[in-house]
């Protein structure tokens, strides 16, 4: 498939998707948005594939919504080109997904970056939600992944008074895994990526989905979704594995099933 705002790549088990408006800073217009939801939908597709990287390049991960695209946009065309399903659909992405962060992640590009799963930000990587500079607020997810991430008041600074976070303060946050020099943001998430895609996919997807969880349920809730997805587990091919080759002192060969 060839597209036009991404590149797409495999290394291995690994899918490696990477924004690429460069002259625009990777401003995410709705095609860049549907091009990467479309990506993302096919390496979850994909067996073969168990785990995505997601930057932006060397110099910038997304500097946020096209605003030329935006600028003269009433509330009811807005309404009409709504993203949400896009976006939803990159959120509900169902294997590991590591955003890869230097420069700016501004606007969408940060709220990007915080559907990720882990993030690994180069050492200029800049984090924040500049949309109350242009008169309006965060739109996919700003004003409510920063909070249930960091906490109320660091996500006050970051909402309302526009100013991007440092990587080294994005680390100590919380909100970024890893710190690394800009040179190898990308080389340190796909090994980081590769490490994951060794693990039992199944797990891996029910790992994911019961942390998801806990940032929208109740402990008791949460705590009966993790336990059925525990029992659930004992149904797959790949915990017999597991523990056998754990017994027999060997790696075990998941197989995704
Ligand atoms: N949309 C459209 N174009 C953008 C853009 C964006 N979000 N961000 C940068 N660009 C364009 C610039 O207009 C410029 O184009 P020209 O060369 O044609 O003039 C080019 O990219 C390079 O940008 P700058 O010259 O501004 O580069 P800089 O290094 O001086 O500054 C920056 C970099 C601080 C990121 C600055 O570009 C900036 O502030 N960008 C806007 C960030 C922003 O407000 N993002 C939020 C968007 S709204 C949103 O995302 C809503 C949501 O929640 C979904």
């Amino acid at each position: 498939m060839q597209y036009e705002h991404v590149l797409v790549d495999r290394q291995g088990a690994v899918g490696v998707v990477t924004l690429n408006r460069p002259k625009v800073l990777n401003a995410l217009s709705p095609a860049l948005i549907a091009e990467l939801s479309d990506a993302l939908d096919r390496f979850d597709a994909e067996p073969d594939v168990r785990a995505v990287v997601l930057t932006g390049g060397p110099r910038v991960f997304a500097a946020g919504a096209d605003i030329g695209d935006m600028s003269e946009r009433g509330p009811v065309e807005q309404l009409q080109r709504d993203q949400t399903g896009r976006w939803a659909r990159i959120a509900a992405f169902s294997k590991p997904l590591i955003a890869a962060v230097n420069g700016y992640a501004l606007g969408g590009g940060c709220e990007l970056a915080l559907m990720c799963d882990l993030i690994v930000a180069g050492d200029t990587a800049r984090f924040g939600q500049p949309e109350i500079n242009l008169g309006i607020i965060a739109g996919a997810g700003g004003t409510q992944r920063w909070p249930r991430t960091v906490g109320k008041y660091v996500a006050m600074e970051i909402n309302l008074g526009g100013a991007p976070v440092t990587a080294q303060r994005a680390y100590q946050l919380g909100l970024a895994n890893k710190v690394v020099p800009a040179e190898v943001t990308v080389d340190v998430a796909v090994q980081l990526a590769a490490r994951l895609a060794e693990k039992a996919p199944v797990a891996l997807r029910l790992a994911k989905e019961s942390v998801n969880q806990a940032l929208e349920l109740p402990l008791s809730e949460g705590l009966a979704v993790e336990r059925k997805n525990f029992y659930f587990l004992f149904a797959t091919e790949d915990q017999k594995e597991g523990m056998r080759a754990f017994l027999e002192k060997r790696k075990a060969q998941f197989k995704g099933r």
